[in-house]
């Protein structure tokens, strides 16, 4: 394992995610973290992240003193300035800061560099303030470039490197090579990381955490990460898991069917299905403040769930689709709160009076991961590429109040929008796509007729991660087709708009 020290960079997950997917598993930790926890984790490397702090500032974080006992150690950024300041170095401030690409020299032999082409120095990706003006004992320059005359440098004696540059980027050429380079030729790692090494690990970790005779709940949404949770429990502890699918009455078309006729019926998991639609939507009655949508519906959510699992006798373990970023954004860095854009809601926030132990199979994952270990436990295609589905279901896609009306014209519309999407072959290439149906009412003609009917929005984003997302530049013959269709066949519906704004400033749902 390659443990990252994380100095509140950004990028810090890139780092996580190169390694990862050249085999190496790596495990992020905060700066802050208690000492001890770095020495039991035993890694065979340790990478210094990046970070917003300068090391010229007084209080500044700094790796903890444990790490330098012989492991090899990467610095990156603010790691390498850290680095070199903690060994005896100095780091200055620049006179200013240099951003974006810059060419590498590379200037000595060094395991870092080993398969880059050398005939030809490379572009690497700097973000940097400050920079190292005095080397440690024992360190030489491997490589520099115009902004930083110690834009790589290495004590290959102690196994100790510092780049000024950031490797984990995509915009740094060979970037994935030279983290592979520390962990396979300095670290000595195996590549051994894979989804179907991890799949037999964690059905071992199940059975050891639940034992020969617990029981589990497992609460199912439809969405990837809770269909892999339960199909992995599943073939750890057979008829000890229980599915409970809370239908909210606020899912897509054809959606809960689905989860019925995969999870019961077709892999013969025992599934309490709870159709509590009609509760939902009358206490969503009148209701068009989207926090307070999106409290109610968390609330119920609970309540419901919590009814469904006092049935189920023995139960003492929760499963729950955690995944690794959310595990990584709960140990902020800094210690600080973030802003609340909105309260969101998933299977996740159970309230600690359930008294349920958890079982997170998913803790160390990133979606991908998730994906791929689907893949492993034999999910179809098509549950494992579905698009990422709020919790609170299609209440955040109606903005303002919301009744059994509304929801059955957006999920006619939207089933149009996302089978032309299909049809087309996009949806794989398109992070999210929906409809959305505005609460005001335009007039139009049809036939001889006037209408005055709802105006439909569509949204399509491509993101990596949710966090940030383009449009989608969808043609505007396809706009134009989908927008026909959609006028002509949803009834309750006469205009379509398509929502041009990226995240941010906007968020991908409209509520
Ligand atoms: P926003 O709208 O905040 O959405 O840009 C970012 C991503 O999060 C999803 N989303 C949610 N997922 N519970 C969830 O499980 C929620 O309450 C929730 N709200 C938004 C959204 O679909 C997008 O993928």
């Amino acid at each position: 394992m390659i443990l990252i020290i994380d100095f509140g960079s950004q990028v810090t997950q890139l780092i996580a995610r190169r390694l990862r997917d050249a085999g190496f598993y790596s495990e992020i930790v905060p700066s802050t973290s208690d000492c001890n926890y770095y020495i039991e984790k035993k890694p065979k490397g340790i990478v210094l992240s990046g970070g917003p702090n300068s090391v010229t500032k007084f209080n500044t974080p700094r790796a903890p003193d444990i790490i330098w006992n012989g492991i090899p150690i990467l610095g990156i950024c603010y790691g390498q300035q850290t680095l070199c300041e903690q060994l005896g170095g100095k780091v200055e401030a620049n006179t200013k800061r240099e951003f974006g690409r810059a060419r590498l020299e590379v200037i000595a032999e060094c395991p870092l560099f080993h398969n880059l082409p050398k005939e030809t120095d490379f572009d690497v990706w700097m973000s940097h303030g400050d920079h190292v003006s005095e080397l440690p004992d024992g360190f030489s320059v491997i490589a520099r470039s115009t902004g930083a005359p110690f834009a790589a440098i290495a004590d290959i004696e102690r196994n100790y490197y510092g780049v000024q540059f950031h490797p984990e980027v995509v915009q740094t050429n060979g970037g994935s090579q030279i983290l592979e380079n520390f962990a396979k030729l300095i670290c000595k790692c195996v590549p051994n990381w894979s989804m179907a090494a991890y799949k037999i690990q964690a059905i071992d970790g199940i059975k050891e955490q639940v034992g020969n005779t617990g029981r589990v709940i497992c609460g199912l949404s439809g969405g990837v990460d809770s269909s892999v949770v339960a199909k992995l429990l599943h073939q750890a502890i057979g008829d000890r898991l229980t599915c409970v699918f809370v239908d909210h009455g606020l899912l897509r078309k054809g959606e809960a069917e689905e989860v019925i006729e995969l999870f019961s019926n077709y892999y013969n998991i025992n599934l309490v299905h709870r159709d509590a639609s009609q509760f939902f939507l009358s206490n969503l009655k009148g209701v068009s403040d989207p926090e307070k949508k999106r409290k109610i519906i968390g609330a119920n959510f609970i309540e419901v769930f919590d009814e469904e699992a006092q049935k189920i006798a023995g139960a003492e373990f929760l499963a729950q689709g955690t995944l690794y970023p959310d595990v990584i954004e709960s140990i902020s860095v800094a210690g600080g709160k973030h802003v609340t854009i909105k309260s969101h809601h998933n299977v996740g926030g159970l309230p600690e009076y359930m008294k349920l132990k958890l079982v997170e199979p998913l803790r160390t994952l990133f979606k991908d991961e998730v994906r791929q270990l689907g893949r492993e436990l034999g999910l179809p295609e098509v549950l494992i590429r579905r698009h990422p589905f709020p919790g609170p279901g299609l209440a955040i896609r109606i903005p303002g109040s919301i009744n059994a009306d509304k929801l059955n014209i957006l999920r006619n519309a939207d089933a149009i929008y996302l089978e032309e999407i299909r049809k087309e072959g996009l949806y794989n290439k398109i992070w999210q796509a929906f409809a959305v149906l505005l609460p005001v009412k335009t007039v139009g003609v049809m036939g001889d007729a006037r209408s005055y009917e709802h105006v439909c929005g569509l949204r399509a984003v491509t993101s990596t991660d949710g966090m940030t997302a383009e449009i989608y530049p969808f043609s505007s013959e396809f706009l134009s087709h989908v927008a026909t269709r959609i006028v002509n066949e949803v009834s309750g519906i006469n205009r379509v708009v398509y929502d041009y704004t990226s995240k941010p400033p906007g968020t991908i749902e409209w509520e």
